[in-house]
């Protein structure tokens, strides 16, 4: 193990310059423009596999962007690993904050500054080089690898479980191991054991056919802006609970001993307000800050349009409105069953006046797991080595939709350890990666593999 940590030591500055030209690829899934830089990148991924000494890593086609599979399974009577991660990034807008350009890879400050440096070509690529570094000093794996890295996670994987589903032989292992989550605060290396689901839709409403002079008509037709903004205002009472009938019935209370678990970690309420710049932090009455983003469900408004919104002003009432909302969902809510009560709720509370439409975006289970198992142990150990300090164990607001898909479809344990930091600014401008810890990383994920042969 030693000559392989050796040789990571060797090659820093070899896997950053190999990164940026991951980074280059603009694989946002959410863009059709983007559609054949999404197929570029999932090509470098299954080249970069190929180099690492993966030899037949090749593209599987979905209905919709492929998923990068991969094996090496030189190990018989050793563990399988499923490794699973996503070459696919968030958009970039809004461009004119970012300080640099989002797919030119730039490093200040030890961070290297581009979209996807955390989420998470950088944390795939780290476990890409820990492989190559395995094969370039023993000719070998300890473990037998499989690789799974899919190009629509940011976009809700909806291919992904019909995709799981018919190659379960193929994906036959013993864990799962995924590094798209953050730890919990720098220093802190942390392992994950639970992940919010979503429930994400639109709604639309309509006034009247077209945008009228609100001097001539306003006061006799309703305003489709002023709707939408008592429709949304109806989702949560003042306590911050969401008041969609139902919603709460299938929600695992946090038990006391969790609470105590999280009481303990080293988490500054006035200094994560502080670097969110928020006036006040804001949520559901008769939980901490952590509870509320680890364990509760919530409601959100992902973005509002209606109207004139350009400079100077204008007279106009308009003849639609438009919004985006989304709810992060725990264990035991399922997304369908939250898309029915919500969409019923919504009839009720929307105003005759105008005209409705509901349309279901994408939806993903939420996830959580006994963590006390053989494989978290191992992660832990490869933690300590990498990060030189032992892993506290957190839970997530975020989603990664299949986590559950592979439990529920493969009976797969997950084993999710994150290096990215809080504050690197996923899904915003100028997102980064620390490049101690993504060193730190390929170490630690070498000697995973390592650590999870022996279990
Ligand atoms: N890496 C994130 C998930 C994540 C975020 C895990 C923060 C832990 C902490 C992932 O790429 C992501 O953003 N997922 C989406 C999924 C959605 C589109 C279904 C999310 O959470 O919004
Ligand atoms: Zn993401």
């Amino acid at each position: 193990m030693n000559e392989v940590v050796d040789f990571i030591n060797v090659n820093r500055d070899r896997y950053v310059e190999e990164l940026k030209q991951y980074l280059a690829i603009p694989s946002v899934s959410a863009l059709p423009q983007h559609a054949a830089d999404v197929r570029r990148a999932a090509e470098w991924t299954a080249d970069a596999l190929r180099a690492a000494g993966v030899p037949h890593a090749r593209l599987v086609e979905t209905p919709g962007n492929p998923v990068v599979y991969g094996e090496w399974l030189g190990a018989p009577g050793r563990p399988t690993v499923l490794f699973y991660g996503h070459y696919d990034v968030q958009p970039v807008d809004p461009l004119d904050l970012w300080l640099t350009p989002p797919f030119e890879a730039t490093v200040r400050d030890g961070e290297i500054y581009a979209r996807g440096a955390a989420d998470d070509k950088g944390q795939v690529f780290m476990h890409i080089k820990a492989v190559e570094a395995h094969m370039k000093k023993a000719g070998a794996l300890p473990v037998n690898m499989k690789f799974f890295i899919e190009g629509e996670e940011e976009v809700g994987s909806a291919h992904l479980d019909e995709c799981i589903r018919a190659n379960k032989e193929l994906l036959a292992a013993d864990v799962v191991v995924i590094s798209d989550s953050t730890m919990f605060d720098r220093g802190i290396p942390s392992i994950c054991y639970g992940l919010r689901g979503l429930a994400y839709f639109q709604i639309d409403v309509r006034g009247t056919k077209t945008d009228l002079h609100s001097g001539s008509f306003g006061g006799a037709v309703a305003n489709p802006a002023f709707a939408l903004a008592q429709i949304l205002a109806q989702m949560k009472d003042r306590g911050g609970r969401v008041k969609i009938p139902g919603f709460y019935d299938d929600v695992r209370p946090l038990g006391e001993q969790e609470r105590a678990e999280w009481r303990k970690l080293p988490f500054n309420e006035t200094r994560y307000r502080k670097e969110l710049g928020a006036p006040r932090l804001s949520g559901e009455k008769g939980y901490s800050t952590l509870e509320r983003v680890w364990a509760r469900p919530t409601f959100e408004v992902n973005g509002l349009l209606s109207g004139f919104t350009g400079e100077g002003a204008k007279t106009v009432l308009p003849a639609v409105a438009m919004a985006k909302v989304s709810m992060r969902l725990v264990p035991d809510q399922r997304p369908d069953r939250i898309a029915e009560l919500f969409e019923a709720y919504l009839k009720k509370v929307c105003p005759a006046t105008v005209a409705l439409t509901v349309t279901r975006m994408h939806g993903g289970k939420p996830w959580m797991t006994e963590f006390d198992n053989k494989y978290v142990r191992a992660a832990g150990r490869a933690i300590q080595t990498g990060f030189g300090q032992a892993p506290v164990f957190t839970r997530e607001g975020g989603s990664i939709p299949v986590v559950s898909t592979f439990q529920e479809e493969l009976g797969l344990p997950s084993v999710l350890f994150g290096v990215g930091l809080p504050d690197e600014n996923a899904h915003a401008p100028n997102e980064k990666l620390d490049l101690g810890n993504f060193h730190n990383g390929i170490i630690a994920s070498a000697c995973l593999y390592q650590e999870i042969a022996a279990v």
